[in-house]
């Protein structure tokens, strides 16, 4: 089986993302191969850190790769908090912190429209390929369910009623904005793997 570094240390990432790889390749995450470290990511837009993820482990392990990267656009605070999603209330801030300062952010403002967007950088036999992954949707007052990880509690995907912490993990998959990335990476990988 084709064996391809997926650059997450993310245990809710990867276990998507192997979902639907399902059994054409094995995926080996950051911690199967040993690397604990952080990945430098020093971009300003998605896709120059997901390139740099990428790069940074072809130069160190000489192996397929792909590294993805994720923001939270909203209209209201103008793209905020986009490629600092994860920092957004402070360098080592919590998922918690985090949704906490947003909703803070947005507090009377109407508009509640946002978007989460995905850029996927794939290194294969020596060339570099982009895959991108978008879903709309509206930000909530407060934070409802459970399930997945980061902005989800307060983030209702268009068309649906619910937030993505409340919805089952097979249907976010489907609709989210990394689900769709991945299903253009793996139409990719499934066309060109012999
Ligand atoms: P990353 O680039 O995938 O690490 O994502 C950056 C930040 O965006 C994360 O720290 C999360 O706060 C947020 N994020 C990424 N993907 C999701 C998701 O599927 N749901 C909710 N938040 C997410």
């Amino acid at each position: 089986m084709e064996q391809i570094i997926f650059a997450t240390h993310n245990k809710h990432k990867l276990q998507e993302v192997k979902k639907l790889l399902s059994d054409k390749f094995k995926i080996l995450s950051l911690n199967d191969i040993g690397l604990y470290d952080e990945i430098p990511e020093t971009g300003f837009t998605l896709k120059e850190n997901a390139s740099q993820k990428s790069h940074y482990l072809v130069q160190r392990f000489s192996q397929n790769c792909f590294a993805d990267d994720t923001g939270l656009e909203v209209d209201a605070l103008n793209g905020e908090p986009g490629v600092f999603s994860a920092r957004y209330a402070g360098e080592k801030a919590t998922y918690e912190q985090n949704v906490e300062k947003l909703l803070t952010e947005l507090k009377g403002i109407k508009n509640r429209k946002a978007r989460f967007k995905t850029v996927i950088s794939l290194i294969y036999n020596n060339k570099e390929y982009f895959f991108e992954g978008v879903v709309e949707g509206q930000i909530l007052t407060e934070k409802k369910g459970n399930k997945g990880f980061g902005y989800d509690p307060v983030f209702v995907p268009s068309g649906y009623n619910q937030t993505f912490a409340e919805i089952n993990t097979e249907l976010k998959n489907k609709i989210s904005h990394r689900g769709k990335a991945i299903q253009n990476l793996v139409r990719f990988l499934l066309s060109s793997s012999k």
